[in-house]
């Protein structure tokens, strides 16, 4: 695949951790359309492995769903079903390994029973790829290493995507991202 410049680059910023209340360092991405932000998606899904969790977080039409489907598609999912097992959780297959994708909406969930109703333990503990919208939601059962990506409507259709590793494998995560699309220096 053609390496794709993403809209305006990537810089690097200070931002205020959402997950530790302390200043720790995000790394920001921005795009400029929809297909924009599932391309990063793509190349975001073709990194991740079992047990890896990714936690995107922002306002309804902040475009959560849209990078999912560049996710998945970027991992290798041969098509999207509604999990047969599990309540309110999508699955994606890959055939070739037969690995899952799943993909939560927390949306109308609140608090960790709530969360433990839809089956979560059983994904947390098969050990699968996890993905999931308005995590904030269940934040109490989710394992404390995720990658968590903020997204921001900045207005028409400019998307601000803010990436901050909570554990040693979502660094790994990250930092391989950043050598697909190079972080520029910022102050
Ligand atoms: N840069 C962009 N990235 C993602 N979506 C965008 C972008 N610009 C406009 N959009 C639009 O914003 C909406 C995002 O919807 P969706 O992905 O379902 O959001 P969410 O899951 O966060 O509620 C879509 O209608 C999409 O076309
Ligand atoms: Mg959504």
């Amino acid at each position: 695949m053609v390496k794709k410049q993403l809209g305006t680059y990537i810089l690097r910023g200070r931002m205020r951790n959402v997950m530790t209340n302390e200043d720790s360092t995000a790394v920001i991405y921005q795009t400029e359309s929809p297909e924009e932000t599932e391309y990063l998606g793509e190349q975001i899904g073709a990194l991740l492995g079992a047990r890896d969790i990714v936690c995107l977080a922002g306002n309804l039409g902040a475009g959560k769903t849209c990078l999912v489907r560049g996710m998945a598609r970027g991992w290798g999912a041969s098509g999207q079903a509604t999990s047969p097992t599990f309540t309110l959780i999508n699955e994606y297959r890959r055939t070739d390994d037969n690995k899952r994708f799943y993909h939560m909406d927390s949306y109308r969930l609140s608090g960790t029973a709530d969360a433990l109703s839809t089956g979560l333990d059983d994904i947390l503990d098969a050990q699968e790829i996890l993905v999931i919208e308005w995590p904030e939601h269940i934040l109490d059962t989710l394992p404390a290493d995720r990658l968590w990506i903020e997204i921001t409507d900045q207005g028409g259709d400019s998307r601000k995507l803010a990436f901050t590793a909570g554990g040693s494998r979502a660094a790994v995560l990250l930092s391989r991202l950043g050598e697909i699309f190079p972080v520029a220096a910022h102050d």
